[in-house]
């Protein structure tokens, strides 16, 4: 579910768009049915880049934004970055080549966009962001975000670990281990600040990071990382890993190496994945903070909005909740994705 907050507002001066010719040609992932656009008139042409399948959340929001896409009756050229840059600046361009109506993409770090941006602004091209943020020395290179407030989502794994700990029993000082996502990707540099905050703001004497690396969102990475850390720091008392697949790869290392996992190393995630709810319900992961992926019948809306030349918010943010390990059996059967 999402939600529009107040925020600011963005004059979408993008109508200009609307006189470019969609291209006819389908690329793999192409929505094929008939009845998109505004007024039943030609359809909407979507380009859209996705970061790339690294994780259980990247697969669902990909599912979610082809079936919006196809639901909204678009044409979707849909193109998988592979978790590299240049293949989505690689695939903007393509996008610009073949003048779709709008593009959409979830960047995978938050710098390195300008050049691209301009040369859809040139072609007066708009572009929305979805899922992640980029750093830009002109905010009229985009023209909204739909997506969620990581930095809110840091602070908020750092006030469940309060809970946790109390409900673990854990007094005194808390060695803490933090996998973080891809590096230079917004959602682990600002879950990372929001969880700092609040250790810094009320923890600063029991609370410390003793080791903390990337494990590129993926499980792979969560548990090679982990075993790593294992090794230099034995005693860590928490796992703070910024999604479910790198939590879910840590869990394997830490049995691995003779311990419990949610018992000798209390474990929080993001995300809120179904294989995250099932460690989670089998007590081996302690408390989620959600990270809603299903972007795509949002997105849709406001690409639409976009294309008429209509006024959208400048961050249209997503709704999410957190959840604590008791809650998990009640919760996993109705997790969508
Ligand atoms: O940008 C959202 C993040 O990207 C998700 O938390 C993570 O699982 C994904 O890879």
């Amino acid at each position: 579910m999402l939600n529009r907050r107040n925020f600011l507002t963005a004059a979408v001066g993008v109508a200009a768009a609307g006189g470019l010719a969609a291209c006819a040609k389908e690329d793999e992932g192409s929505s094929t049915s008939s009845s998109g656009g505004s007024g039943g008139g030609k359809k909407l042409t979507l380009g859209f880049s996705q970061v790339g399948s690294e994780s259980g959340w990247r697969s669902a929001n990909t599912d979610s934004v082809k079936a919006s896409a196809k639901e909204a009756g678009y044409n979707l050229k849909f193109s998988d970055a592979q978790q590299k840059q240049e293949n989505q600046i690689s695939a903007i361009r393509s996008f610009i080549a073949q003048k779709v109506d709008v593009i959409a993409f979830s960047p995978v770090v938050v710098t390195g966009w300008d050049a691209v941006l301009k040369e859809a602004k040139a072609k007066k091209i708009p572009v929305v962001l979805t899922d992640r943020s980029v750093e830009t020395s002109d905010e009229s290179l985009y023209v909204t975000l739909v997506g969620s407030d990581f930095t809110d989502e840091g602070r908020r794994a750092a006030k469940i670990l309060e809970k946790v700990l109390e409900k673990a029993g854990h007094k005194g000082a808390v060695k803490i281990a933090q996998l973080e996502g891809t590096t230079g990707a917004a959602p682990a540099i600002e879950r990372a600040k929001g969880f700092k905050e609040v250790m810094d703001a009320d923890h600063k004497d029991d609370w410390k990071i003793v080791v903390s690396q990337t494990g590129d969102f993926t499980r792979a990475g969560g548990k090679q990382v982990m075993a790593a850390f294992l090794q230099s720091n034995p005693d860590i008392d928490v796992l703070f890993a910024h999604n479910d697949d790198m939590g879910i790869g840590a869990i394997q290392a830490i049995e691995a190496a003779g311990k419990k996992p949610g018992k000798d190393i209390l474990i929080v995630t993001v995300d809120g994945v179904k294989d995250g709810f099932v460690a989670m319900s089998e007590g081996k992961i302690n408390a989620i903070v959600e990270c809603n992926p299903l972007l795509g019948p949002q997105l849709m809306e406001v690409v639409q909005k976009v294309k008429d030349g209509e006024t959208v918010e400048r961050w249209i943010k997503t709704e999410e909740s957190d959840f604590m390990q008791d809650q998990a059996k009640e919760v996993l059967p109705s997790r969508k994705y």
